[in-house]
């Protein structure tokens, strides 16, 4: 089942604090954001990278591309000051149809048999996440103050990739814009709207490199692999 995917590369990586931005460091000689594209040029079923990019990195990343092979990139659309900006702009660029994939670049790690299962979820009832359920006790704090403790069993942590169809995704995106809404996610543009979001099971592994422990983490799961 085709899809097209936006891949926002566009961040500064500022809790990562390597100076530059995260989706450039390298794992395993090779930069980060080059591992997350590599899924998606490999997946037969996917017919378009879009990258939201910081236009000073463009060069950079064009020749990283090259490098590795990568041909699927369609577009280079800038990136803006939030998370949400970048994907709007590149969802401008996408063709306007199908089912549409939101995956950060700083997750390198997804399993490309989760794909398929998601594009499907998507194309049934409209927009689709991966997520796991939360293996910590969460507690509400105001101050160090304890005022509540979460019930666990109905909570999940979500990742990406998320999958959309087209014209819901645009939808969400729309009115986020008309009513200045910022989310943290794609998917929470589209509950807004009243639209269904279903989960599909994700693995523990499809981590974000966020802050500088996740490049352990990182290093960890790439040895695991190549055994
Ligand atoms: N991103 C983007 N445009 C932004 C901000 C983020 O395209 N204005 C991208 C990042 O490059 C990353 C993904 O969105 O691939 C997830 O964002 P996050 O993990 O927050 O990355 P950064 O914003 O770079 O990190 P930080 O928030 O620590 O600065
Ligand atoms: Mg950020």
């Amino acid at each position: 089942m085709a899809y097209q995917v936006i891949i926002p590369a566009a961040g500064q990586g500022k809790r990562m604090g390597a100076g530059r931005n995260k989706v450039l460091l390298e794992l395993n000689q090779t930069p980060v954001f080059i591992h997350t594209l590599k899924v998606f040029e490999m997946d037969e079923d996917c017919e378009g990278i879009y990258l939201a990019i910081n236009p000073l990195e463009q060069d950079e990343m064009e020749a990283l591309l090259k490098e590795h092979h990568i041909t699927k990139v369609m577009a280079f659309a800038p990136g803006g000051s939030e998370r949400q900006h970048s994907i709007y702009n590149a969802l401008k660029c996408v063709k306007q149809e199908g089912i549409v994939l939101v995956h950060d670049a700083a997750r390198p790690f997804i399993d490309k048999k989760l794909l398929r299962p998601l594009v499907e979820a998507a194309k049934e009832d409209g927009a689709a996440i991966l997520a796991v359920p939360v293996k910590d006790t969460v507690k509400k704090v105001a101050g160090n103050m304890v005022t509540e403790t979460v019930e666990r069993t109905s909570l999940w942590a979500v990742q990406t990739p998320q999958a959309f169809r087209f014209a819901i995704l645009l939808d969400a995106y729309k009115q986020a814009e008309a009513d200045d809404f910022l989310g943290t996610d794609d998917a929470s543009l589209v509950e807004r709207i009243g639209k269904n979001v279903i989960i599909v099971e994700g693995r523990y592994d499809n981590i974000k490199l966020t802050t500088p422990e996740d490049l352990y983490f990182a290093e960890a799961i790439i040895h695991k692999r190549r055994k």
